[in-house]
């Protein structure tokens, strides 16, 4: 075999087995069965949902880009190498990144790289406007639906682009040197696309509208950011978003840090747990502004809470009877996110008869309810979108595999309500999207570890 072929192979090989290994690592959780335990302080991280556009952003920038509160996780790690693949340098102490992109010198997102996550779509758009050529193949990332691209292509079109491809290889060609500004209308509200096309605007010619924008905090950060080193745009957080394109012009001079927003998700997703397991416990960088819904159904469900100060949450042992039925449908923002569905519906396994839950945005969100149901919750799986969910039930400790990243966390949340034992396979689908996890767990108190397989 020809040595090029056999290094090839052996490369591929290496990923393999060093996926599968991650693969391999697995949560035990001892349950707090009942006692409210946790208590101190969790600090929560930056969001990956505004860190991965960030990076991306950078693309836009003449000069290098101080990125700041961007948090160590898998999905970061990821688009920056491929950022890096480009010829861009990163220059990274823990959580603040230097993105310095003078020498991008290709148009080429990795194969490997982006097939491992979603958001490396998020690139297309910057790479697009500022080299006029982009190629990809179809990005990956969670299992949890459809996540087709279709939104990102049409658009790009509608912008003076050219769309072709050889195999599974897309390659977009911009047939002027600059795209061109235009109207684009979203028939389904996506963040991505949103924001990629956001960010392709600022560098277009002429004047972009876009509308049936998302709404999500996200993306008026990312906008206000823009805006703040010369970027125009108006309208970001609402359904139409003008942006006046630079007719090629990267952003340059003046460049304060871009300090990453908190992570809302993750916010979220601790209130939960802490609802239901917590003695006392503060949540701190918990945006109020960004969980306002969240708030609301907590109202609902009977979850006392305080604001000591701003942003942080104070949830003290529950001194309700009990928790009170709800029905949730996820929703485009300011709706209830998709992305706290699953880990609010553990909180309703312990709830007060019956809760609905109707998840609108993606297919495969639901499935993490058998593994709810393996545990002693009582559910009813309608259809992939809906199910009934009939509380209060004891939840016990099982083996589980994760599925994805959010449902993975709520199975962390069942295991440390439950009685005994919970072993979650898949772990390192939670870590890529909550940074230092298991640390910042135990240090609340949360009996959790990870552990390889041992015959691994
Ligand atoms: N859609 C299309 N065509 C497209 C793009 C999207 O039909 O070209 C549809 C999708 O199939 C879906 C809907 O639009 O039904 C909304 O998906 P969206 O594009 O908004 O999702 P996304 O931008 O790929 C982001 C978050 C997700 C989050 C969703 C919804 C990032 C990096 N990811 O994904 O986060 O669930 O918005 O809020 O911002 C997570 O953090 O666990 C996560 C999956």
């Amino acid at each position: 075999m020809a040595p090029r072929r056999a290094a090839v192979i052996f490369r591929k090989m290496h990923l393999n087995l060093k996926s599968l290994r991650k693969d391999m690592k697995k949560f035990i959780i001892n349950g707090c069965g009942g006692r409210k335990k946790l208590k101190g302080e969790y600090v929560v991280s930056g969001s990956k949902n505004s860190g991965l556009p960030a990076i991306a952003m950078t693309l836009l920038f003449k000069e290098p880009v101080t990125l700041k509160n961007i948090p160590e996780i898998e999905d970061v790690f990821r688009i920056s190498e491929i950022v890096e693949k480009m010829g861009a340098e990163i220059d990274r102490k823990k959580n603040t990144f230097i993105i310095n992109t003078k020498s991008l010198d290709n148009s080429k997102i990795d194969r490997e790289l982006g097939e491992t996550i979603r958001s490396s779509i998020i690139l297309t758009g910057p790479v697009l406007a500022r080299t006029g050529k982009v190629e990809f193949y179809f990005p990956g990332g969670c299992s949890i639906g459809k996540r087709p691209i279709d939104l990102f292509l049409t658009s790009f079109e509608k912008m003076g682009a050219k769309v072709g491809g050889r195999g599974d290889k897309i390659i977009i060609r911009s047939k002027d040197k600059n795209l061109r500004g235009a109207e684009l209308i979203l028939p389904v509200q996506s963040v991505t696309a949103t924001e990629t096309l956001m960010m392709a605007a600022v560098l277009a010619k002429g004047k972009t509208v876009i509308k049936n924008a998302a709404m999500e905090p996200e993306i008026e950060y990312l906008a206000n950011y823009l805006k703040m080193v010369g970027a125009e745009i108006e309208g970001a957080g609402s359904p139409t978003i003008t942006i006046k394109g630079r007719n090629g012009k990267l952003l340059e001079k003046n460049i304060p840090p871009y300090v990453n927003m908190a992570d809302r998700i993750e916010a979220g997703s601790i209130a939960i747990l802490a609802a239901l397991n917590a003695s006392d416990l503060l949540i701190r960088h918990f945006v109020k502004d960004h969980l306002e819904i969240f708030l609301d159904i907590f109202d609902r469900i009977g979850v006392k809470y305080t604001f000591p100060r701003k942003n942080v949450l104070r949830i003290k042992s529950q001194n309700v009877k009990k928790f009170k039925a709800v029905n949730i449908k996820t929703h485009e923002h300011p709706g209830f996110p998709t992305d706290l569905q699953s880990q609010m519906g553990v909180l309703l396994t312990q709830a007060d008869g019956e809760s609905r839950i109707f998840e609108t945005i993606f297919e495969s969100r639901l499935s993490y309810l058998n593994g709810l149901a393996q545990m002693g919750a009582r559910i009813e799986m309608w259809n992939i979108h809906q199910a009934a969910i009939f509380g209060p039930r004891q939840l016990t400790g099982t083996r589980l595999l994760a599925p994805d990243l959010r449902a993975g966390f709520a199975y962390i949340i069942a295991g440390v309500t439950a009685r005994g034992q919970t072993i979650i396979d898949n772990s390192y689908v939670i870590r890529r999207g909550y940074e230092n996890i298991l640390q910042k767990l135990q240090e609340i108190g949360v009996d959790i570890e990870e552990k390889y397989e041992a015959f691994f």
